[in-house]
Protein backbone atom coordinates (compact mmCIF):
# COMPACT_ATOMS: atom_id res chain seq x y z
CA UNK A 1 0.00 0.00 0.00
CA UNK A 2 1.75 3.06 -1.22
CA UNK A 3 0.74 5.78 1.52
CA UNK A 4 4.21 7.57 3.03
CA UNK A 5 1.76 9.31 6.28
CA UNK A 6 -1.51 8.68 8.29
CA UNK A 7 -3.32 11.65 5.80
CA UNK A 8 -2.47 9.82 2.48
CA UNK A 9 -4.35 6.63 3.47
CA UNK A 10 -7.14 9.35 4.58
CA UNK A 11 -7.04 10.70 1.52
CA UNK A 12 -7.08 7.20 -0.24
CA UNK A 13 -10.10 6.29 2.33
CA UNK A 14 -11.89 9.49 0.96
CA UNK A 15 -11.26 8.23 -2.86
CA UNK A 16 -12.80 5.00 -2.82
CA UNK A 17 -15.93 5.44 -0.11
CA UNK A 18 -19.02 7.85 -0.75
CA UNK A 19 -19.07 10.79 0.85
CA UNK A 20 -21.52 10.09 3.61
CA UNK A 21 -19.31 6.62 4.96
CA UNK A 22 -16.39 8.93 4.78
CA UNK A 23 -17.69 12.18 6.56
CA UNK A 24 -19.38 9.50 9.50
CA UNK A 25 -16.08 8.14 10.19
CA UNK A 26 -14.02 11.73 9.27
CA UNK A 27 -16.20 14.18 10.66
CA UNK A 28 -16.87 15.41 14.31
CA UNK A 29 -19.69 17.59 16.33
CA UNK A 30 -21.33 20.99 15.53
CA UNK A 31 -18.20 23.35 14.45
CA UNK A 32 -15.38 20.53 14.73
CA UNK A 33 -13.42 22.75 16.98
CA UNK A 34 -12.95 20.13 19.04
CA UNK A 35 -11.69 18.06 16.59
CA UNK A 36 -9.44 20.53 14.75
CA UNK A 37 -7.95 21.21 18.42
CA UNK A 38 -7.20 17.66 19.11
CA UNK A 39 -4.21 18.30 15.85
CA UNK A 40 -3.61 21.83 16.99
CA UNK A 41 -2.44 21.02 20.80
CA UNK A 42 0.10 18.83 19.50
CA UNK A 43 1.39 21.18 16.81
CA UNK A 44 1.24 23.78 20.02
CA UNK A 45 3.90 21.88 21.81
CA UNK A 46 7.73 21.15 20.20
CA UNK A 47 10.15 18.79 21.55
CA UNK A 48 13.19 19.79 23.16
CA UNK A 49 15.68 17.02 21.87
CA UNK A 50 18.83 15.60 22.97
CA UNK A 51 22.01 14.73 21.12
CA UNK A 52 24.97 12.39 21.24
CA UNK A 53 23.30 9.37 22.58
CA UNK A 54 23.63 6.48 20.89
CA UNK A 55 20.59 5.01 18.98
CA UNK A 56 21.92 2.86 16.95
CA UNK A 57 19.79 0.15 18.55
CA UNK A 58 15.72 1.38 19.63
CA UNK A 59 13.54 -0.49 21.27
CA UNK A 60 9.43 0.63 21.31
CA UNK A 61 9.06 -2.64 23.40
CA UNK A 62 6.96 -1.42 26.69
CA UNK A 63 4.03 -2.09 29.07
CA UNK A 64 0.11 -1.26 28.88
CA UNK A 65 -1.80 -2.24 31.63
CA UNK A 66 0.71 -4.99 32.94
CA UNK A 67 1.15 -6.48 29.65
CA UNK A 68 3.77 -6.05 27.17
CA UNK A 69 3.22 -4.58 24.15
CA UNK A 70 5.56 -3.53 20.78
CA UNK A 71 4.55 -0.24 20.46
CA UNK A 72 3.00 1.97 22.98
CA UNK A 73 -0.30 2.40 21.09
CA UNK A 74 -3.42 0.34 21.15
CA UNK A 75 -6.61 0.47 18.83
CA UNK A 76 -9.63 2.76 20.37
CA UNK A 77 -13.32 1.03 19.76
CA UNK A 78 -14.92 2.55 16.26
CA UNK A 79 -17.99 1.25 15.17
CA UNK A 80 -19.27 0.28 11.96
CA UNK A 81 -16.31 -1.04 10.42
CA UNK A 82 -17.75 -2.64 8.10
CA UNK A 83 -19.41 0.25 6.13
CA UNK A 84 -15.48 1.66 5.55
CA UNK A 85 -14.30 -2.00 4.55
CA UNK A 86 -16.50 -5.63 4.71
CA UNK A 87 -14.27 -7.26 7.12
CA UNK A 88 -13.02 -4.32 8.40
CA UNK A 89 -12.74 -5.36 12.33
CA UNK A 90 -11.09 -8.42 11.96
CA UNK A 91 -8.93 -7.16 9.27
CA UNK A 92 -7.51 -4.12 11.94
CA UNK A 93 -7.84 -6.61 14.60
CA UNK A 94 -5.26 -9.13 12.47
CA UNK A 95 -3.05 -5.98 12.03
CA UNK A 96 -2.99 -5.06 15.88
CA UNK A 97 -2.17 -8.34 16.49
CA UNK A 98 0.80 -8.43 14.27
CA UNK A 99 2.32 -5.60 15.51
CA UNK A 100 2.07 -6.99 19.05
CA UNK A 101 -1.13 -4.53 20.37
CA UNK A 102 -4.27 -4.34 22.22
CA UNK A 103 -7.24 -4.06 19.39
CA UNK A 104 -10.65 -2.59 21.41
CA UNK A 105 -13.88 -3.73 19.85
CA UNK A 106 -16.61 -1.57 20.04
CA UNK A 107 -20.14 -2.10 21.28
CA UNK A 108 -21.36 -1.07 17.60
CA UNK A 109 -18.58 -2.74 15.59
CA UNK A 110 -19.45 -4.92 12.70
CA UNK A 111 -17.75 -7.92 13.95
CA UNK A 112 -19.42 -10.16 17.19
CA UNK A 113 -17.11 -10.41 20.16
CA UNK A 114 -16.64 -14.34 19.26
CA UNK A 115 -15.96 -13.77 15.82
CA UNK A 116 -12.83 -11.39 17.02
CA UNK A 117 -11.76 -13.65 19.06
CA UNK A 118 -11.77 -16.48 16.70
CA UNK A 119 -10.58 -15.04 13.91
CA UNK A 120 -8.37 -12.31 15.06
CA UNK A 121 -6.41 -14.39 17.96
CA UNK A 122 -4.27 -11.29 20.07
CA UNK A 123 -4.77 -9.08 23.05
CA UNK A 124 -8.28 -8.04 23.51
CA UNK A 125 -10.41 -5.45 25.18
CA UNK A 126 -14.11 -4.64 24.80
CA UNK A 127 -16.10 -1.49 25.09
CA UNK A 128 -19.13 -1.21 26.53
CA UNK A 129 -22.00 1.41 25.85
CA UNK A 130 -24.56 1.37 28.23
CA UNK A 131 -27.93 1.70 26.37
CA UNK A 132 -31.50 1.48 27.72
CA UNK A 133 -31.41 -1.60 27.76
CA UNK A 134 -28.92 -2.48 30.47
CA UNK A 135 -29.33 -6.40 31.26
CA UNK A 136 -28.27 -7.04 27.85
CA UNK A 137 -25.56 -4.89 28.06
CA UNK A 138 -24.11 -6.57 30.93
CA UNK A 139 -24.83 -9.54 28.85
CA UNK A 140 -22.31 -8.47 26.48
CA UNK A 141 -20.11 -8.31 29.28
CA UNK A 142 -20.12 -11.83 30.17
CA UNK A 143 -19.87 -12.87 26.60
CA UNK A 144 -16.56 -10.64 26.39
CA UNK A 145 -15.64 -12.22 29.65
CA UNK A 146 -16.13 -15.91 28.29
CA UNK A 147 -14.30 -15.17 24.94
CA UNK A 148 -10.73 -14.12 26.80
CA UNK A 149 -10.91 -10.54 26.37
CA UNK A 150 -8.53 -9.12 28.92
CA UNK A 151 -9.84 -5.54 29.45
CA UNK A 152 -13.49 -3.68 29.48
CA UNK A 153 -13.82 -0.05 28.69
CA UNK A 154 -17.07 1.92 29.78
CA UNK A 155 -17.57 4.79 27.34
CA UNK A 156 -18.70 7.37 29.56
CA UNK A 157 -18.42 10.35 27.11
CA UNK A 158 -21.75 9.67 25.69
CA UNK A 159 -24.99 10.34 27.61
CA UNK A 160 -26.48 11.57 24.55
CA UNK A 161 -25.39 11.64 20.57
CA UNK A 162 -23.06 14.64 19.71
CA UNK A 163 -24.47 16.86 16.64
CA UNK A 164 -22.79 15.62 13.47
CA UNK A 165 -23.99 17.92 11.56
CA UNK A 166 -21.65 16.28 8.48
CA UNK A 167 -24.20 13.06 9.04
CA UNK A 168 -27.54 15.05 8.91
CA UNK A 169 -26.12 17.03 5.99
CA UNK A 170 -25.42 13.18 4.26
CA UNK A 171 -28.82 11.60 5.35
CA UNK A 172 -26.46 8.91 7.13
CA UNK A 173 -27.94 6.49 9.61
CA UNK A 174 -26.98 2.76 10.16
CA UNK A 175 -28.40 0.87 9.10
CA UNK A 176 -28.59 2.56 5.83
CA UNK A 177 -32.00 4.62 5.09
CA UNK A 178 -31.82 5.00 1.21
CA UNK A 179 -32.77 8.74 -0.08
CA UNK A 180 -32.89 10.21 -2.73
CA UNK A 181 -29.94 12.28 -1.64
CA UNK A 182 -27.44 9.78 0.03
CA UNK A 183 -28.61 7.14 -4.07
CA UNK A 184 -27.05 10.17 -5.67
CA UNK A 185 -23.73 10.33 -2.89
CA UNK A 186 -23.65 5.87 -3.31
CA UNK A 187 -23.68 6.05 -7.09
CA UNK A 188 -20.32 8.04 -7.06
CA UNK A 189 -18.74 5.20 -5.63
CA UNK A 190 -19.86 2.47 -8.02
CA UNK A 191 -17.19 -0.24 -6.55
CA UNK A 192 -18.64 0.38 -3.07
CA UNK A 193 -22.61 0.70 -3.84
CA UNK A 194 -22.08 -2.79 -5.50
CA UNK A 195 -20.93 -4.58 -2.87
CA UNK A 196 -23.29 -3.10 -0.62
CA UNK A 197 -26.47 -4.07 -3.14
CA UNK A 198 -24.69 -7.63 -4.06
CA UNK A 199 -23.61 -9.07 -0.51
CA UNK A 200 -26.12 -6.59 2.14
CA UNK A 201 -25.25 -4.14 4.33
CA UNK A 202 -22.51 -5.29 7.22
CA UNK A 203 -24.81 -5.43 10.41
CA UNK A 204 -23.76 -4.52 14.34
CA UNK A 205 -23.03 -7.93 15.47
CA UNK A 206 -23.23 -7.25 18.75
CA UNK A 207 -26.67 -5.49 19.22
CA UNK A 208 -28.77 -7.97 16.85
CA UNK A 209 -30.25 -9.38 20.13
CA UNK A 210 -31.19 -5.86 20.81
CA UNK A 211 -33.66 -5.43 18.26
CA UNK A 212 -36.30 -7.44 20.13
CA UNK A 213 -36.50 -5.34 22.96
CA UNK A 214 -35.93 -2.11 21.26
CA UNK A 215 -38.35 -0.91 18.02
CA UNK A 216 -35.63 1.77 16.70
CA UNK A 217 -32.10 1.14 15.98
CA UNK A 218 -31.62 3.05 13.29
CA UNK A 219 -29.91 5.36 15.27
CA UNK A 220 -27.64 3.29 17.41
CA UNK A 221 -24.12 4.73 15.58
CA UNK A 222 -24.67 7.72 13.40
CA UNK A 223 -27.14 10.03 14.90
CA UNK A 224 -26.20 8.40 17.83
CA UNK A 225 -27.53 8.47 21.12
CA UNK A 226 -31.60 7.46 21.15
CA UNK A 227 -30.94 4.57 22.36
CA UNK A 228 -28.08 5.22 25.20
CA UNK A 229 -29.10 5.55 28.38
CA UNK A 230 -28.50 9.16 29.38
CA UNK A 231 -29.49 7.74 33.42
CA UNK A 232 -26.50 6.34 33.68
CA UNK A 233 -24.04 7.57 36.73
CA UNK A 234 -21.20 5.88 38.55
CA UNK A 235 -23.85 3.68 40.67
CA UNK A 236 -23.18 1.25 37.26
CA UNK A 237 -19.55 0.97 37.78
CA UNK A 238 -19.72 -0.62 41.02
CA UNK A 239 -21.84 -3.81 39.22
CA UNK A 240 -19.64 -3.57 36.24
CA UNK A 241 -16.38 -4.04 38.83
CA UNK A 242 -18.38 -7.56 40.38
CA UNK A 243 -19.09 -8.68 37.00
CA UNK A 244 -15.42 -7.84 34.90
CA UNK A 245 -12.20 -9.92 36.93
CA UNK A 246 -9.94 -8.09 34.16
CA UNK A 247 -8.67 -4.43 33.74
CA UNK A 248 -11.44 -1.71 33.91
CA UNK A 249 -10.89 1.49 32.63
CA UNK A 250 -13.55 4.59 31.65
CA UNK A 251 -12.71 5.75 28.34
CA UNK A 252 -13.84 9.81 28.01
CA UNK A 253 -12.41 11.20 31.40
CA UNK A 254 -11.16 14.82 31.10
CA UNK A 255 -11.45 15.90 34.32
CA UNK A 256 -8.87 15.24 37.10
CA UNK A 257 -12.04 14.74 39.68
CA UNK A 258 -13.69 12.27 37.41
CA UNK A 259 -9.94 10.02 37.45
CA UNK A 260 -9.91 10.05 40.96
CA UNK A 261 -13.46 8.99 41.15
CA UNK A 262 -12.85 6.46 38.59
CA UNK A 263 -9.96 5.17 40.61
CA UNK A 264 -12.43 5.27 44.36
CA UNK A 265 -14.74 3.15 41.99
CA UNK A 266 -12.00 0.17 41.71
CA UNK A 267 -10.96 0.73 37.83
CA UNK A 268 -7.61 0.34 36.75
CA UNK A 269 -7.30 3.66 35.01
CA UNK A 270 -8.67 6.29 32.59
CA UNK A 271 -8.38 7.15 28.87
CA UNK A 272 -8.42 10.33 28.17
CA UNK A 273 -10.86 11.32 25.46
CA UNK A 274 -13.33 13.85 23.85
CA UNK A 275 -14.14 10.43 21.37
CA UNK A 276 -12.20 12.36 18.35
CA UNK A 277 -14.07 15.15 18.79
CA UNK A 278 -17.35 13.75 18.12
CA UNK A 279 -19.11 14.69 21.21
CA UNK A 280 -19.00 17.85 23.04
CA UNK A 281 -17.52 20.41 20.68
CA UNK A 282 -15.83 23.37 22.43
CA UNK A 283 -13.91 21.27 24.65
CA UNK A 284 -10.17 20.54 25.51
CA UNK A 285 -8.23 18.92 23.52
CA UNK A 286 -7.58 15.58 25.03
CA UNK A 287 -3.76 16.04 24.93
CA UNK A 288 -4.20 19.26 26.98
CA UNK A 289 -6.33 17.44 29.54
CA UNK A 290 -3.75 15.20 30.11
CA UNK A 291 -1.17 16.67 32.64
CA UNK A 292 -4.77 17.37 34.53
CA UNK A 293 -5.59 13.92 34.90
CA UNK A 294 -1.56 12.44 35.32
CA UNK A 295 -1.23 14.97 38.17
CA UNK A 296 -4.39 14.03 39.43
CA UNK A 297 -4.14 9.66 39.02
CA UNK A 298 -0.41 9.20 37.43
CA UNK A 299 1.75 6.74 39.21
CA UNK A 300 -1.56 5.13 41.23
CA UNK A 301 -3.49 4.30 38.11
CA UNK A 302 -3.09 3.40 34.05
CA UNK A 303 -3.49 6.91 31.87
CA UNK A 304 -4.02 6.33 28.47
CA UNK A 305 -4.94 9.19 26.05
CA UNK A 306 -6.70 9.35 22.34
CA UNK A 307 -7.67 12.22 19.78
CA UNK A 308 -5.66 13.69 17.21
CA UNK A 309 -2.54 10.87 16.76
CA UNK A 310 -1.66 10.98 13.23
CA UNK A 311 2.32 10.83 13.76
CA UNK A 312 4.98 9.31 15.93
CA UNK A 313 6.15 12.63 17.25
CA UNK A 314 2.44 12.88 18.43
CA UNK A 315 2.96 9.62 20.42
CA UNK A 316 6.66 10.56 22.09
CA UNK A 317 4.66 14.04 22.89
CA UNK A 318 1.61 12.36 24.15
CA UNK A 319 4.21 9.82 26.44
CA UNK A 320 6.15 12.70 27.63
CA UNK A 321 3.23 14.46 29.50
CA UNK A 322 2.84 11.10 31.36
CA UNK A 323 0.42 8.72 28.92
CA UNK A 324 1.24 4.76 29.31
CA UNK A 325 0.14 4.63 25.93
CA UNK A 326 -1.88 6.26 22.84
CA UNK A 327 -4.96 4.79 21.65
CA UNK A 328 -5.74 5.22 17.62
CA UNK A 329 -9.11 5.48 16.28
CA UNK A 330 -9.27 7.47 12.51
CA UNK A 331 -5.79 6.28 12.08
CA UNK A 332 -6.30 2.93 11.00
CA UNK A 333 -9.73 3.27 10.09
CA UNK A 334 -8.27 5.58 7.34
CA UNK A 335 -5.89 2.70 6.64
CA UNK A 336 -8.61 -0.58 6.40
CA UNK A 337 -10.67 1.50 4.33
CA UNK A 338 -7.88 2.51 1.48
CA UNK A 339 -7.34 -0.62 1.44
CA UNK A 340 -8.47 -3.78 4.42
CA UNK A 341 -5.88 -5.01 6.41
CA UNK A 342 -2.55 -4.28 4.16
CA UNK A 343 -3.84 -0.68 4.49
CA UNK A 344 -4.42 -1.07 8.34
CA UNK A 345 -0.93 -2.70 8.72
CA UNK A 346 0.06 0.21 6.57
CA UNK A 347 -0.93 2.29 9.70
CA UNK A 348 0.58 1.16 11.82
CA UNK A 349 3.85 0.30 9.85
CA UNK A 350 4.20 4.43 9.32
CA UNK A 351 3.08 4.78 13.36
CA UNK A 352 5.75 2.40 14.01
CA UNK A 353 8.29 4.46 12.46
CA UNK A 354 7.87 7.10 12.61
CA UNK A 355 7.70 6.56 16.42
CA UNK A 356 11.23 5.22 16.34
CA UNK A 357 12.51 7.77 13.47
CA UNK A 358 11.37 10.39 16.51
CA UNK A 359 12.39 8.59 19.09
CA UNK A 360 15.97 8.74 17.34
CA UNK A 361 16.27 12.18 16.71
CA UNK A 362 15.31 12.90 20.48
CA UNK A 363 18.14 10.56 21.82
CA UNK A 364 15.92 8.61 23.59
CA UNK A 365 16.52 4.84 22.94
CA UNK A 366 13.76 2.88 25.15
CA UNK A 367 10.12 4.24 26.05
CA UNK A 368 11.16 4.72 29.55
CA UNK A 369 13.61 7.15 28.53
CA UNK A 370 10.54 9.45 27.29
CA UNK A 371 9.80 12.28 29.77
CA UNK A 372 8.70 15.75 30.31
CA UNK A 373 12.06 16.78 29.66
CA UNK A 374 11.69 16.35 26.44
CA UNK A 375 8.92 19.26 26.01
CA UNK A 376 9.96 22.85 25.11
CA UNK A 377 8.65 24.59 28.11
C1 LIG B 1 -15.96 6.40 13.01
C2 LIG B 1 -15.76 6.38 14.50
C3 LIG B 1 -16.52 5.54 15.28
C4 LIG B 1 -16.31 5.51 16.66
N1 LIG B 1 -17.03 4.62 17.43
C5 LIG B 1 -16.79 4.55 18.75
C6 LIG B 1 -17.45 3.57 19.55
O1 LIG B 1 -18.23 2.77 19.03
N2 LIG B 1 -17.17 3.54 20.87
C7 LIG B 1 -16.28 4.41 21.46
O2 LIG B 1 -16.07 4.35 22.68
N3 LIG B 1 -15.63 5.33 20.72
C8 LIG B 1 -15.85 5.41 19.39
N4 LIG B 1 -15.17 6.33 18.64
C9 LIG B 1 -14.13 7.16 19.29
C10 LIG B 1 -12.79 6.46 19.25
O3 LIG B 1 -12.77 5.36 20.12
C11 LIG B 1 -11.64 7.39 19.68
O4 LIG B 1 -11.93 7.95 20.93
C12 LIG B 1 -11.33 8.49 18.67
O5 LIG B 1 -11.50 8.04 17.36
C13 LIG B 1 -9.90 8.99 18.90
O6 LIG B 1 -9.58 10.03 18.05
P1 LIG B 1 -8.78 9.83 16.65
O7 LIG B 1 -9.80 9.27 15.69
O8 LIG B 1 -8.36 11.20 16.32
O9 LIG B 1 -7.65 8.86 16.89
C14 LIG B 1 -15.37 6.37 17.26
C15 LIG B 1 -14.59 7.21 16.46
C16 LIG B 1 -14.77 7.22 15.09
C17 LIG B 1 -13.91 8.12 14.25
Amino acid sequence: MRAFNIEELRLAAKRRLPRAVFDFIDGGAEDERTLRGNREAFANVKLLRKVLVDVSQVSTDTSILGKTAKLPIAISPTGAVGFGWRGGDVAVARAAAEFGIPFSLSTSATASIERIATEAPGRHWFQIYFFKDREYCFGLIERARQAGYDTLMVTADLPVGGKRERDFRNDFSIPFRFTPRNMLDFATRPAWALDMLLRGVPQLENLGGMTDHHADTRNLVSSVGRNQDSSLDWEVIKRVRGAWPGKLLIKGVVHPQDAERALQAGCDGVIVSNHGGRQLDGELASFDALPGVVQAIGGKASVLMDGGIRRGSDIVKALARGAQAVMIGRATFYGVCAGGEPGARRALEILSEELTRTMQLCGTRRIADIGPDLLAK
